[in-house]
């Protein structure tokens, strides 16, 4: 892609997106664990676009504060009436009168959209074209506009579904909804644009006759049905995501990550790994996850916001939560919830455990029914474990509270205060045996039994 065409991408946001019956807005929805929106924009950032405006619609603050999170030097427009795709875009006149080479049209809930394909559009343009539409042959086009050919298969107009006629509704290449126009004369051509048609809207799609009217000529770059998935609805949310997730998933593999049942092992679109990581059947990543080289993911493990070192093991049945930081080669086994805590190299916590806003040592061992209590209704407060310290199982530490450097704590203590270093601490009931005890207890009992 030569650098030196300027483009401005425009996100078309402002639907209201009522089939999805939700208070959130559509475009909000997350496909792998980020929003239709977040996936646009970082299509758009791949495709090397310099600029960006977001249409949205009246009130929509967390749309506007979504937009900014990814590109924070967007620009922002309200679209204040739905009045048709080109009546959107012109929202955003003031960015289009600003001036670029390659002006670009993208609908917010067409999330699967890559940045390849923005390049393919640009593409079209350096060429001299002075339209590139997106288009797919879909397997059922009901719906969609139809891209009208001419002998010579030059796109010569795009006709919505309402608008067709017999033999164009016949016709499977469909319109994504993506275009790339000449900036220079994207502004002529959309305030040119009437809303003379069935459902009285101001089209986009008309911006091709009038391209061709002025001698330009109009492309269309193609696609595969599932990259232009429109999400209007939560069935297609659905298949949006699956998608997404295949796509995360033979990503990893290509990288060298291990899937036994890759159709089980859902993703986030930011889900980092190394390499020979092995992921185990039913495990579910959630966002903010890295996984170092050669660690394993036993199934049915839950992950979010955790970062895994080279080497560690989790699971099965694990979960960590945001702010688990396992070293390398530390392992957390079946049955144990981390939150907000590090497990440093060679740490184990391998059964039955909660450990939550703590700090644990290099190579400590944490028994089975460990317990940090880290909260009292109102406040947190942290734990700290020194390196090969051995907290004995079934215990209860109450936080805050510091087990010193190769401490160790008996089994079934509830320790309130510090523990220091090397030193062994036992808090519980002091056990004793009372010699034949039972046995003079049972035939008492006995006795009394057969009087009666
Ligand atoms: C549009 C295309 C159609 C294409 C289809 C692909 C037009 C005229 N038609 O139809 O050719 O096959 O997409 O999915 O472009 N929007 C606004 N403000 C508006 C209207 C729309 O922001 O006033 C946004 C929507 O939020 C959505 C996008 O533009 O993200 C498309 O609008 P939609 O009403 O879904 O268009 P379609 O009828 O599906
Ligand atoms: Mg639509």
């Amino acid at each position: 892609m030569p650098s030196s065409r300027k483009a401005l991408a425009i996100v078309l946001a402002a639907g209201e997106g009522t089939r999805m019956k939700s208070d959130a807005p559509k475009v909000l929805h997350q496909v792998a664990g980020r929003s239709m929106l977040a996936h646009v924009l970082t299509a758009v950032a791949e495709a090397g676009v310099e600029s960006v405006a977001v249409v949205l619609g009246p009130g929509r603050d967390d749309v506007r504060a979504e937009a900014l999170r990814l590109a924070p030097g967007a620009m922002t427009f309200v679209q204040a009436e739905r009045l048709g795709t080109a009546h959107a875009v012109l929202a955003a006149r003031e960015a289009i009168a600003a001036g670029c080479d390659d002006l670009l049209v993208l609908f917010a809930d067409t999330p699967l959209v890559t940045g390849a394909t923005i390049r393919a559009l640009r593409a079209g343009l350096a060429e001299g074209a002075g339209v590139v539409a997106l288009g797919f042959v879909a397997a059922d086009p009901f719906g969609y506009g139809r891209l009208i050919q001419d002998a010579a298969g030059r796109l010569v107009a795009i006709r919505e579904e309402k608008d067709a006629s017999e033999a164009e509704r016949a016709i499977r290449l469909s319109n994504a909804g993506l275009m790339a126009l000449d900036g220079a004369r994207a502004l002529d051509w959309l305030t040119r644009i009437g809303n003379a048609n069935a459902k009285g809207e101001y089209y986009l799609t008309d911006v091709i006759e009038l391209a061709r009217t002025d001698g330009r000529d109009a492309q269309v770059a193609l696609a595969a049905e599932t990259e232009v998935l429109g999400v209007n609805d939560r069935i297609q949310l659905a298949r949006a995501e699956a998608v997404a997730q295949d796509r995360l998933r033979r990503a990893a593999m290509a990288a060298g990550v291990t899937m036994i049942a890759p159709e089980t092992v859902f993703l986030c679109a930011d889900t980092l790994f190394g390499r020979d990581v092995l992921i185990e059947p039913h495990v579910v990543i959630g966002p903010g996850v890295s996984i170092g080289d050669k660690a394993v993911i036993h199934a049915f493990s839950h992950l979010e916001g955790a970062r895994v070192g080279a080497g560690a093991t989790i699971g099965p049945f694990a979960r960590l939560r945001p702010g688990a930081q396992l070293a390398e080669k530390a392992k957390v086994g079946n049955f144990v919830e981390i939150k907000n805590a590090s497990v440093a190299a060679g740490a184990k916590v391998n059964h039955l455990t909660y450990i939550g806003d703590a700090d644990i040592g290099a190579n400590a061992n944490i028994g089975a029914g460990t317990i940090t209590c880290n909260y009292d209704g109102f406040f947190k407060y942290r734990t700290e474990i020194g390196e090969n310290a051995f907290i004995g199982s079934n215990s209860a530490l109450v936080a805050p509270v510091k087990i010193g450097a190769g401490a160790y704590v008996g089994s079934g203590s509830v320790v309130t205060r510090d523990v220091a270093s090397d030193s062994l601490a036992v808090a519980r009931g002091r056990q004793m045996e009372k010699a034949g005890w039972a046995a003079a207890f049972r035939a008492a009992q006995a006795a009394k039994k057969t009087k009666k």
